[in-house]
This record gives structure tokens, sequence and C-alpha cells, in this order.
């Protein structure tokens, strides 16, 4: 999953948790995070829960490289959204994990941030951009692929573009790059095509339940100097025929927590505590608290987001209104400074 990068040379982006407000009395929301997690990892006791975190990563990133050939396998031309989605998100759990984001399903110039609700009738047409994200115990896969679903493979070429460029993003990443390099290398790969790197969407690091953390990656050569220092991070280059920007568009149905407060009517109050005791602040989506909670939930998640508890993500669509291909891989780089790409 991606996100739309403010600009600024550091690579450091302000978090969208931190510059909340909080009531006096309110814990932290990341300190709350730190001591759920610890209560938590002590009442456990299954297999994963004593994973440490290197080997949760890993073992996220082995059952999103199993959910990303399920998918491929699964999805075929004028197959609902919907059902794509539902299908996706119950082979994940099958597979012993949990969903990192609801499963982005993002059409043509949609770039991302796209995923259906229950009433929601598309079909999967076009140029479409599949990006799973996975969690073992809060630690993170983001992966995604491009489908072509023309019936003359009109998208063929621009798919191969994003896909090249993170091939050559990835095949920096054993010589210490900069974040400019790896922009250089996703800049080239995609211009070398004829085509154009969106440049206001970013790969960015992960952290435990958080799909963006710290720094952001650039798809394009941005000047910034600094190394990749140890920790999880996720490359994802998007490439276009149109100008080579995002807008944010209408919401895309999917949210996140940002803040726990008291929400007046039942079923908010509900569904906040439902979502903070499996997400904590991972995205979800309005289409599983349909599910869950039935007609109730559309009115409760706009008291919900009103109140700042939670964020609603925009579609991000390509200022031209051109199609757009992404390709991503998630990677860690270990205290001993050794490159481990966890989807591939
Ligand atoms: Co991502």
């Amino acid at each position: 999953m991606t996100e739309k990068s403010y600009g600024g040379n550091n690579g450091v982006r302000e978090h969208m948790g931190s510059s909340v407000k909080r009531k006096p009395g309110s814990m932290k929301i990341k300190e709350k995070i730190k001591s759920e997690n610890k209560k938590i990892k002590s009442e456990t006791s299954s297999d994963d829960s004593k994973l440490n975190e290197q080997d949760s990563y890993i073992k996220a990133g082995e059952i999103a490289k199993k959910v990303i050939s399920y998918s491929k396998s699964l999805i075929k031309p004028n197959m609902p959204l919907l059902e794509i989605a539902q299908k996706i998100e119950a082979e994940i759990i099958r597979l012993g994990a949990n969903p990192a984001f609801p499963v982005n399903l993002s059409i043509d110039q949609i770039a991302a941030h796209y995923h259906p609700t229950l009433e929601d009738q598309t079909l999967a047409t076009g140029l479409l951009k599949v990006d799973i994200g996975i969690h073992i115990n809060g630690f993170i896969a983001d992966t995604a692929f491009s489908l072509d679903l023309t019936s003359d493979n009109k998208y063929k070429e621009l798919i191969k573009a994003s896909e090249d460029a993170l091939v050559a993003a990835l095949a920096t990443l054993n010589k210490d790059p900069t974040f400019n390099d790896i922009g250089l290398a996703i800049q080239q790969a995609i211009e070398r095509k004829g085509f154009s790197p969106i440049i206001n969407l970013c790969g960015h690091g992960l952290g435990e339940y958080e799909i963006h953390e710290g720094v952001t990656i650039p798809n394009y050569a941005n000047n910034n100097l600094n190394k990749i220092e140890k920790g999880a991070y996720a490359i994802e280059p998007f490439a276009t025929t149109g100008e080579g920007k995002i807008y944010e568009g209408p919401g895309s149905n999917i949210y996140k927590i940002i803040n726990l407060k008291n929400p007046r009517g039942p079923t908010a109050r509900k569904i906040m505590e439902y979502i903070w005791g499996k997400n904590h602040t991972l995205p979800f989506s309005l289409r599983e608290l349909q599910e869950e909670f039935g007609p109730m939930s559309r009115l409760a998640i706009k008291e919900l987001e009103q109140l700042g508890v939670i964020h609603h993500y925009p579609q991000l669509i390509e200022k031209s209104h051109k199609p757009v291909s992404q390709a991503e891989h998630t990677f860690i780089k270990t205290p001993q400074g050794k490159i481990i790409i966890t989807t591939k």
C-alpha cells in the first residue's frame, strides 16, 4: 500500500498519528500499542507469538508469496472486485496470517486505494493493480502486482515498466544505496520504456502495526543522499502513460484509527473497540464492518470520522486520467546489514 509523498529531501515524513492532539488523560496511541502488544504476547501461547521480529517478517513474506500466486490464478476478467477481495482475504486467514490492510483493487487511472463495499458491483477490467498486505504479530509484508485484463494485452509494456523498475531498485540494495540511487534506478527503468514514474507516490518504511513508518522511498531521483538503515521497507514503483502525478480523489472506504475517543453511538463504539482489538492502527475497510455489523456501519463510520477517531484514505488517481501500473516488494535490512527480500 502506497502513500502520497509530500516533498522534502530528507525522506522523513511526519507521521500521520504524531500530529494528533490529545486530551489530558488519553494515552498516547503509540504507547498504548506497545503495552497492548506486550499483553498480547504474554497471553498467547501460539507458535507465531514466539517468533522474533525478523522471523515474523520472513513468515509474513512467505505467506504473501502464496497469496500472490493464489490471486494470480483466481482473478479473471469481469469478476466482481467484491468477490476477489473476499476470496483473497479468506486465503490470507486460511494460511494462518491476517491482512495488514484491505486488499487494494485499483483499476486503470486509479493508482491505489480502492476497495469495494458490499454494494459495489465494479468488475475487474482493464489494468488492475492488486496490492496485498499480510502481517504476523504486526510485522508486515506489503506486495503488489498488475494484471492486464484487456483482450488485446494493451497494457503489457506498461506493466513491464513497473516490474523492470522494481527489479532495478532491488538490484541497488546490495550496493549500500542512497534513497536517490533507488529513485534513479526506478525512474530510468520506467523512462527507458517511454513511460513516466508517478513522482508523488512512494515506497515507505514499515513498523510494528504501522503500514507507513519513518522514511519514504522515492520513485524518482530526488537528491536524498541518506542511506537505508536497518529495518523493514516496501519499494513500489508506479508507471503511467500520463503526467506522472496523482491527486486525492473520493474516499476509498479504507480507514485507520488515529485516535481513541468516546463515541456516543453504540455501533460506533463497538466498531472502534473491534478494530482496535483486531488491527490496532492498521487500515481496515467499510466492507468488513458491513459484514460484521450490518447496514448500521455506514453511519457509525461517519460518526467516527467526524469525531477524529479514524482517517479515511482517499483514492489516489492519476492527474491526466491515464492508466497506471504498479509492482511492489518488501525487504528487511538486518542489524548485520544483510538484505532479505521477504516477498520475492
Ligand atoms: Co506499500
